[in-house]
């Protein structure tokens, strides 16, 4: 029988694309998402890749009777919880409001799984939940620590997930710590739209690419890197959205809870972003030098054998693919959505 997924935050970025590949590996996936980080018309755009209806409902994780009557309605094998606030900067000013949506939030769905006997669920985690003196690669069993309310409430999160799976043996978790999800779908019609100046490094050079803004800014070149600017863990939202098929397969379909990390195991620094963009839209784009932002490490990437071991899970996207599909969404889809 067709296994059915609740899917939190499924309007999302990171959700769309999880969309995608769900119904491709053949589930029955009904998405829930407040509107708070997303539009409508993405669940259009994602009836027109699947060539299916979407099953989209309006409700907000935080609200428990439309939570309850959600859970009531339909007998769900499994959840994958990606909704939740995600910006590192706004979490210093409203660290409630984090705690709210990403704790309460999470906290609010195991109860309703307890009550509706729903057994699996996959956490979106984070790579910032590894202790800033950690060196790369980073390892699942490497010490984690925080370093602002966002990183704090991912990193409760996870205990929490240990303290429920502690308690009730049949629950299983998959905890996937995401590395620097870049890119977007094939198709250009779903990618990262944020609403603000984005403050992450790939959809600000989109819009540089764009037009929209006049240059790069480059936080720092005076790292203890190979050409002193940061470097990072870039994955392929497409290939971090089937790290979710499998996820759900090690869970369901052998009963292993996991925790690991999903990214490339390999660091592209700033200038290396920035120089594939510049081949993707066919022209170099402007840059300048500016001082360090505050918070940041000189580089983080991650280590894939867990993922390999635990999940069979590998990408196959690299750099050029996630510059490429991005400026294929930004000149096209994101532009009429
Ligand atoms: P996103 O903001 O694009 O998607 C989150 C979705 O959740 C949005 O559609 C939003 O409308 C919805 N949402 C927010 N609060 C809600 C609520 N109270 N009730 C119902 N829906 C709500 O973010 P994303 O980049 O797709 O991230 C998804 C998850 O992955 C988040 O939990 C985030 O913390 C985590 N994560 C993201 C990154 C990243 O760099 N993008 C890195 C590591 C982890
Ligand atoms: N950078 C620039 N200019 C920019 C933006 C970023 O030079 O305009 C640099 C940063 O200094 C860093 C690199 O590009 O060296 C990546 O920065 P991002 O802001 O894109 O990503 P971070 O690695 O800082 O943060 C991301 C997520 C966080 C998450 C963290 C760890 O945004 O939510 O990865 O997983 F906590």
């Amino acid at each position: 029988m067709t296994q059915k997924i609740l899917l939190t935050g499924g309007l999302g970025y990171i959700g769309s694309h999880t969309y995608v590949e769900l119904i491709a590996a053949g589930y029955d996936v009904v998405i829930v998402d407040n509107l708070s980080n997303s539009k409508l018309s993405v669940c259009d755009r994602l009836a027109k890749i699947t060539g299916q209806e979407t099953s989209f409902i309006q409700a907000d994780i935080l609200d428990r009777s439309a939570l309850s009557q959600i859970f009531a309605k339909d007998a769900f094998d499994a959840v994958i919880h990606f909704a939740g606030l995600k910006a590192v900067g706004e979490s210093v000013e409203k660290p409630l409001d984090y705690m709210q949506v990403n704790v309460t939030g999470l906290v609010n769905i195991l109860q309703e799984m307890q009550t509706a006997n729903v057994n699996a669920l996959v956490f979106s985690s984070s790579a910032t939940v590894y202790d800033v003196s950690n060196v790369s690669p980073l390892k699942e069993g490497m010490p984690t620590g925080y370093t602002n309310p966002y990183g704090y409430t991912k990193l409760v999160c996870e205990q929490i997930l240990a303290q429920a799976t502690h308690a009730n043996p049949e629950l299983k978790t998959g905890i996937l710590r995401y590395f620097n999800p870049a890119g977007a779908h094939s198709s250009g019609l779903i990618g990262e739209d944020p609403r603000d100046i984005p403050n992450n490094l790939m959809p600000y050079i989109s819009r540089v690419a764009s037009g929209e803004y006049e240059f790069v800014r480059i936080w720092g070149d005076d790292y203890p890197t190979p050409d002193g600017t940061g470097v990072r863990d870039y994955i392929h939202v497409d290939d971090l959205a089937t790290g979710h098929v499998s996820s759900l397969h090690a869970l369901l379909d052998k009963g292993e809870s996991h925790l690991v990390n999903l990214g490339r195991g390999q660091g592209y620094s700033v200038m290396d972003v920035l120089n594939a963009y510049s081949r993707a839209c066919g022209r170099e784009l402007p840059h300048q030098i500016l001082p360090r932002r505050a918070g940041d490490i000189a580089q983080m990437y991650a280590d894939v054998e867990q993922a390999k071991q635990v999940l069979g899970f590998e990408v196959c996207r690299d750099m050029d693919a996630m510059c490429a599909t991005s400026w294929n969404w930004i000149n096209t889809g994101a532009k009429d959505g």
